[in-house]
């Protein structure tokens, strides 16, 4: 397993071959990662296929990033998480960050919260009849 930073070549791949379905969403942020510097993106490669991919946002305050995105193909392999070691890494000690997840979505509320992020807020209606969870982590 190799994490690189993502780059236009690996655009189609994410699209069409991640979990087999296309995402509007996915492309709209993988596009922003490609035309802003606060977008980064991390992609985990195994023999040569994409098997996941983070999307990070720089807030701008010298300390506060966002979790756009993250998914894997296989789930409970690890990728989730060397992905997101990847995200710590990148942003650093002393660096904070925060993601919102479906109040409905367990295995991801699990996976963050054994990523050491915390619950910091509740959102009802972030879209119609989806609620959202706050996480956040000091690193
Ligand atoms: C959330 C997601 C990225 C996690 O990735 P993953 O590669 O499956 O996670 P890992 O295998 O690295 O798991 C790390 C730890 O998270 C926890 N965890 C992950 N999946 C879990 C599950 N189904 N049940 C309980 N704990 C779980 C465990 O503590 C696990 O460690 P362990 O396997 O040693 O017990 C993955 O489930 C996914 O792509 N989900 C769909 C997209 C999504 O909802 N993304 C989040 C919102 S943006």
């Amino acid at each position: 397993m190799e994490v690189h930073e993502y780059s236009s070549d690996d655009l189609q791949c994410i699209l069409h071959e991640m979990n087999g379905k296309y995402s509007k969403r996915r492309e709209d942020k993988l596009k922003l990662v490609g035309c802003s510097d606060a977008f980064r993106c991390f992609v985990a490669e195994d023999d040569s296929e994409i098997s996941g991919f983070v999307i990070v946002e720089d807030l701008g305050d010298g300390v506060s990033f966002y979790v756009v995105q993250i998914n894997v193909n296989e789930r409970r392999q690890g990728i989730g998480g060397i992905l997101m070691r990847k995200a710590f890494e990148v942003v650093g000690k002393g660096g904070h960050i925060s993601l919102c997840v479906n109040t409905d979505n367990d295995v991801s509320i699990k996976f963050f919260e054994s990523m050491g992020f915390e619950r910091s807020g509740h959102v009802e209606g972030y879209r119609k009849n989806q609620d959202k969870f706050w996480y956040q982590i000091d690193l």
